[in-house]
């Protein structure tokens, strides 16, 4: 299979810029990827909403750069954060203009939230299902394009580089090369090699490396984990954001509801289980304060009083503006027996976000030619430490828009360019040889386990050296045993899979351990402070 713009992903990254570079390039073939339907997504999960200047009276660009930069603690790229908050507002309009509907009042204004480390109101959303209003908006304009094709259930299992045609590829080797993809076809259970003049990864997040997450199943890390096979550069993966307000539903499996910090935003309050509003003790921005603090002082008080979970007050809130603006929430809770107007909400911190991944610069560029990535995959330089809520839909629109002006540059007009070229490379077809049927299905779920349950208890909101030495000797038993089944078993989803998120957790681990201060999302007992060299760490 050939394309000229191959989009590894149907979340807002991946969508925006399909549509973008079809919409520029009418006679160009986009084929975009996901692994399973084209909805699941993070994306399709987004709450709170989506921030950007909007009220030019209270609010403005140096307001939310200072913000984003705050709660960055020290890490961010001020350029960065500067074109991102200035060049996201375009972005929020185009995004409307394509269909997306956000919440107005009755003046026809648009609503705006506040969620922590916000100093103004300056959130869109749409009630509190966003992001699903979003995809849907991005995917009806995905279908009538003709020119973008989507093809559901393939799962991506490597990017091509000149290694597969018999090279030595080292992070030394200076020009690496992308020269598309190999997926699993999971209709016909074939490996495929899809040939592209130019690909980008919009594969999103990976919390489901940790035991309780907000993220769906899709959130595997498998970009990040492609690149860094690939020899490309990744970037701050110790910043692992936890969200602090997951619903506590003793017993369920896999992706934890989200209570959305904008329930904070208009009045709730979290309470320990004496029924103290404990946040006023750990920062002066109480319950709205950045979610690391917010996330940490939860745990805090867990630990102390030896429970799973502390409480989210919405009782004293004004029901009908409730039942407005959280019909998800409220739904969700009446469903396992809470009334919100009655009852607290049990809520526990679930890890929501990877704020670094695939080093990218100002035009979503990776290390590897002919490679971008954009959206949670990738490591802009936008969130520094620690990201501020709702800057990660605009990221992605962002970055999409760049990668989109880039790359048709890129493939229109470099006279000569190197995709012409590459149409003399034979790249050669997967090898299955010697490999057979997974037999024992339990070897690939036990070590998923066993993974999930080592990042969450040594590699969680607190961390300290043994704990992350421990982490990583059980890594290497872990990335052993499925290197070995992953070169004699035909590959599955499930198993690629196991083997990115191993790959996820040692990036993890290992930029943990060469941060030897606390600053953001790492926090490190044997080294509680801030170091004075402020520096991104670079695997
Ligand atoms: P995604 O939307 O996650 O899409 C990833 C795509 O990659 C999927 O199509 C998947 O199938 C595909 N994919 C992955 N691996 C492969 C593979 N190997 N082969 C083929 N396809 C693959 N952010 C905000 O700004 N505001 C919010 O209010 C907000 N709320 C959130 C609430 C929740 C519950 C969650 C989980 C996140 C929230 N976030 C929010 C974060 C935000 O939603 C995500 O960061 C963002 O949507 C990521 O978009 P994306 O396009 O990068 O990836
Ligand atoms: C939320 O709605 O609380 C999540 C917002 C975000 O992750 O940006």
């Amino acid at each position: 299979m050939q394309t000229d713009f191959l989009v590894i992903g149907s979340g807002i990254a991946g969508l925006t810029y399909a549509l973008k570079v079809a919409r520029h390039c009418p006679d160009k073939r986009v084929m975009v990827f996901t692994k399973t339907t084209s909805d699941e997504t993070n994306t399709k999960y987004a709450q709170g909403g989506i921030a950007g200047v909007w009220d030019n009276e209270n609010d403005s660009f140096e307001k939310h750069i200072e913000d984003t930069l705050v709660a960055g603690d020290g890490l961010c790229n001020e350029h960065t954060v500067e074109i991102v908050v200035k060049e996201g507002v375009k972005r929020i309009k185009e995004i409307i203009e394509w269909g997306a509907r956000f919440d107005k009042e009755p003046d026809g204004e648009y609503a705006l939230g506040k969620e922590g480390g916000h100093s103004e109101f300056r959130i869109l959303h749409h009630k509190d299902v966003t992001g699903k209003e979003m995809e849907r908006a991005l995917l009806e304009a995905v279908k009538a394009q003709p020119n973008i094709e989507i093809n559901t259930h393939w799962f991506v299992v490597d990017i091509i580089t000149q290694h597969h045609l018999g090279y030595l590829v080292t992070k030394a080797t200076p020009d690496i090369k992308c020269f598309g993809v190999y997926a699993l076809n999971l209709h016909s259970k074939k490996i495929e090699k899809i040939e592209a003049g130019i690909t980008l990864l919009a594969t999103g997040g990976n919390g489901q490396v940790y035991r309780t997450t907000t993220n769906p199943v899709i959130a595997t890390g498998d970009g990040v984990a492609m690149v860094y096979r690939a020899k490309g550069r990744i970037e701050n993966m110790e910043f692992i954001q936890f969200h602090p307000t997951a619903l506590y539903e003793p017993g369920t499996k896999g992706q934890a509801f989200l209570i959305t910090e904008a329930v904070r935003g208009d009045g709730a309050i979290l309470r320990n289980t004496d029924g103290e509003a404990f946040m006023e003790k750990y920062d002066t921005r109480k319950d709205l304060a950045p979610r690391d603090i917010v996330a940490r002082a939860i745990d805090n008080e867990m630990k102390k009083g030896g429970t799973e979970h502390v409480w989210l007050d919405c009782r004293h809130m004004d029901m009908e503006k409730f039942l407005h603006h959280f019909p998800n929430i409220h739904e969700k809770c009446l469903s396992i027996g809470i009334d919100v107007s009655k009852n607290m909400i049990p809520v526990a911190p679930a890890a929501h976000y990877s704020c670094g991944g695939i080093k990218t610069d100002e035009w979503a560029r990776t290390s590897i030619s002919h490679l971008y990535a954009a959206g949670e995959c990738a490591s802009t330089g936008l969130h520094g430490a620690n990201r501020l809520a709702s800057n990660s839909l605009l990221e992605a629109m962002v970055f999409a828009h760049r990668a989109y002006e880039d790359s048709v540059y890129k493939i229109n007009e470099v006279p000569g360019n190197e995709w012409s070229n590459r149409k003399n490379i034979n790249i050669p077809d997967w090898r299955t040889e010697g490999t057979t049927a997974p037999k024992e299905m339990i070897l690939i779920t036990q070590s998923l386990k066993e993974l999930q349950l080592l990042m969450s208890d040594y590699v969680g909101i607190v961390r300290t050296n043994t704990r992350l030495e421990r982490a990583m000797r059980r890594l290497d038993l872990l990335h052993l045993e499925t290197e070995e089944l992953y070169k004699t078993t035909e590959v599955s989803p499930q198993l690629s899979q196991l083997r990115n998120m191993i790959t996820v957790g040692y990036l993890i681990v290992k930029s943990a351990q060469f941060r030897h201060e606390s600053r953001g999302l790492h926090y490190n007992t044997d080294y509680p402070f801030k170091s004075e060299l402020v520096q991104n760490i670079v695997l």
